[in-house]
C-alpha cells in the first residue's frame, strides 16, 4: 500500500513562488470495502496469487454481494412491497457471484442463451430466472422449455413464442413480460433518445390485442422498461405509462401482476466528494491551460477549450454520489406520480397487490471485485510523461468504453521505492499505440517498480471481463474468489470452485 509521504508539497511551494503553473497533485481515493483493504494488506497472499495465476488477475469478493442484496430487500420490506430482485448477471461472468446470489431470495436476469445455461448451473431454479435482451431461436426455445420468465423485446419474439407453445409437451403457458420504451414525458421535457431495444409505446394497443388473442399460449406477467444509470428524469413517466397500461389490461381480462422497472442504479466509486470535485476542477483548469496536463495527449477527457472558454462534458461517469444503489432505487419508487394524484409507485403497487420487479446489475456488484496487475516497467513517454507499464491491457478493464477515474492502490514488493515526483499514467501490454489503462494522470507517493502490484478497485461491474479479449494472444485474467473463513482467515478459490453452501457446511 502506498505510504503517506508528500514529496510534492515542497515542489508545489517552489512552483508557486516561481510563478509557474499550478502543479497540485489531485487524488481520487477509491471507496473500498474493508474486506478489500484487508486482502490488499496481506502482501504475501496478493503476490502469491499473482505469481500463481499470472497477471492480470481478478479477485472477487462474493460475500459483498450478500450485503447489497440485503439493503435492496430492506427497501422492499419497509414499503411492504412484494416482488423480486433479479440480479442482472451481464456485467460480470463470475460463477462465484451467481452462486452466492443464488443463496438468497433473489432471481437472476440473463441476457443470452449462454448466460441462461450458466444461471441454471449456478443453482437458480427456472422459476427464479428472467430472460432479457435480443433473442435468437436457441435462447427462446430453451427459455420456453425451462419455463423461464421471458422479457419480450419485439413482436417477432412474441409471434415465435406462440408458435413454440404448440411444440412444448406440457400444457403450461409461456410466462412473459413485455418491454416498452418511447414513453411520453408529459410535462417533463427531455430530448428523446433512440434505442434498439423494446417495443415502442405507441404500439402498445397492438400488443394488448395480440395478448388477448393468445391468452391460451402466453401468461402475461406485465410490462417492463430499463434505463441506464443516471437516467432518472424519464422514469416517473415510464412508470405512469406502464401502470396505466397494466390497469387497462386488467379491465380487458388479462392478468398482469407485476411491473418491472429494470436496473440502472449507481455505484459510489470515489471515497470523498471534495476530492472528487477538486479532481474535476483541476482537470478543467488543465484544459484551460491553467495547470499542467492531467490527461493523455491532452485529450481533456471530454472537455475542450474553445475561444478561451471551457466547452464539452466529461466522458467519464460521475464517481461520487451521496446515495448508494439501494437508496437510488428507493428514490425512484418513492417519487410522486402526478398522473396518480402524487402517489408513489411503491404505494400504488402495494395497494393494487401488484409485484415490483427490478434488475440491478452494477449496483449489486458494488465492492465485489478488483483487478490486479503486475508492473512490467516504468519509462518516460516521448513527450516526457512518467509511464508505468502494466502486464494487462485495456480490454482487461474495458477502459476504452468505461473510464475508471479512481487512484489504483499499489502493493509494493519492497520498501525501497523512490518518491514519485510527477503524476504517472498507466499503460498496457499491447503492441499498439494508446493501450491506455487510465487516460488520466494519478499521483502515487512512491513510484512503482517492476514486480509491484497495482490494484484497480471496484471493477466487477462492466469493467473486469465485459469486453476482455486475448488480443495479440495476451492473456485474459483468471478469477479468484476470496472470503473470510470462520476463524477470520482469508481463503481463496478458483472462481468455478467456489461454493458458498459447501463452505457453510464446513468444507
Ligand atoms: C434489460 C436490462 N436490465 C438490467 C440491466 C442492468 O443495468 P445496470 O447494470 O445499470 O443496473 C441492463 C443493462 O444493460 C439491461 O439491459
Amino acid at each position: 500500500m502506498s505510504n503517506s509521504s508528500t514529496p510534492s508539497d515542497t515542489c508545489l511551494a517552489d512552483d508557486l513562488s516561481l510563478g509557474r503553473k499550478n502543479r497540485s497533485r489531485p487524488r481520487v481515493k477509491a471507496a473500498m470495502h474493508r474486506s478489500i483493504a484487508r486482502f490488499l494488506s496481506e502482501k504475501e497472499l496478493v503476490f502469491g496469487l499473482l505469481d500463481g495465476f499470472g497477471s492480470p488477475l481478478n479477485v472477487i469478493f462474493p460475500e459483498n454481494i450478500s450485503e447489497t442484496i440485503e439493503r435492496f430487500k430492506t427497501v422492499y420490506k419497509q414499503r411492504q412491497l412484494q416482488g423480486r430482485i433479479f440480479y442482472t448477471s451481464k456485467p460480470n461472468k463470475s460463477l462465484a457471484l451467481k452462486k452466492q446470489a443464488s443463496c438468497y431470495d433473489v432471481g437472476l436476469d440473463v441476457s443470452s442463451h449462454g448466460e441462461l445455461v450458466k444461471a441454471l448451473s449456478a443453482g437458480f431454479h427456472p422459476s427464479r430466472i428472467e430472460a432479457t435482451g435480443p433473442k435468437n431461436l436457441d435462447y427462446l426455445v430453451l427459455g420456453a422449455q425451462q419455463d423461464i420468465l421471458i422479457n419480450v423485446d419485439n413482436m417477432t419474439e412474441l409471434q415465435k413464442l406462440v408458435e413454440l407453445k404448440s411444440m412444448l409437451p406440457s400444457d403450461r403457458k409461456i410466462r412473459i413480460l413485455v418491454r416498452l420504451d418511447g414513453f411520453d414525458g408529459g410535462p417533463v421535457k427531455f430530448t428523446p433518445q433512440d434505442s434498439a431495444f423494446a417495443i415502442p409505446c405507441k404500439e402498445a394497443p397492438a400488443v394488448i390485442e395480440f395478448l388477448e388473442r393468445h391468452q391460451e399460449s402466453l401468461d402475461f406477467y406485465g410490462f417492463s422498461f430499463h434505463f441506464n444509470a443516471g437516467d432518472y428524469i424519464r422514469r416517473p413517466g415510464a412508470i405512469e405509462t406502464c401502470l396505466e397500461l397494466s390497469f387497462e389490461c386488467m379491465n380487458r381480462g388479462l392478468k398482469p401482476r407485476a411491473l418491472d422497472i429494470g436496473g440502472g442504479y449507481r455505484i459510489r466509486y470515489a471515497d470523498d466528494q471534495d476530492e472528487w470535485n477538486s479532481f474535476v476542477e483541476e482537470l478543467k483548469s488543465s484544459v484551460l491551460g491553467d495547470r499542467d496536463s492531467l490527461s493523455w495527449n491532452e485529450s481533456g477527457l471530454g472537455f475542450r477549450k474553445e475561444d478561451g472558454v471551457l466547452k464539452g462534458a466529461p466522458n467519464f461517469m460521475e464517481h461520487y454520489h451521496a446515495n448508494d444503489g439501494h437508496e437510488d432505487f428507493a428514490s425512484v419508487i418513492d417519487t410522486p406520480l402526478h398522473k396518480f394524484d402524487g402517489y408513489s409507485a411503491a404505494r400504488i403497487l402495494s395497494e393494487s397487490l401488484m409485484e415490483l420487479y427490478i434488475e440491478p446489475g452494477r449496483a449489486l456488484l458494488d465492492q465485489c471485485g478488483i483487478t490486479l496487475s503486475r508492473v512490467n516497467f516504468t519509462k518516460s513517454s516521448i513527450l516526457g510523461e512518467q509511464l508505468v507499464s502494466l502486464d494487462m491491457n485495456r480490454t482487461n478493464l474495458n477502459s476504452t468504453q468505461l473510464k475508471l477515474m479512481t487512484d489504483p492502490e499499489i502493493v509494493f514488493r519492497s520498501d525501497e521505492r523512490q518518491a514519485c515526483e510527477k503524476g504517472v499514467m498507466y499503460v498496457g501490454n499491447l503492441c499498439l499505440t494508446h493501450d491506455m489503462i487510465q487516460y488520466h494522470k494519478t499521483f502515487p507517493d512512491l513510484l512503482p517498480q517492476p514486480g509491484d502490484a497495482v490494484a484497480f478497485i471496484n471493477t466487477a461491474a462492466y469493467q473486469m471481463d465485459f469486453a476482455e479479449t486475448n488480443v495479440l494472444e495476451q492473456r485474459v485474467a483468471e478469477k479468484i474468489a476470496v472470503v473470510e473463513d470462520l476463524n477470520g482467515r482469508l481463503r481463496w478459490f478458483q472462481d468455478i470452485n467456489y461454493n458458498p453452501i459447501a463452505l457453510k457446511l464446513g468444507n
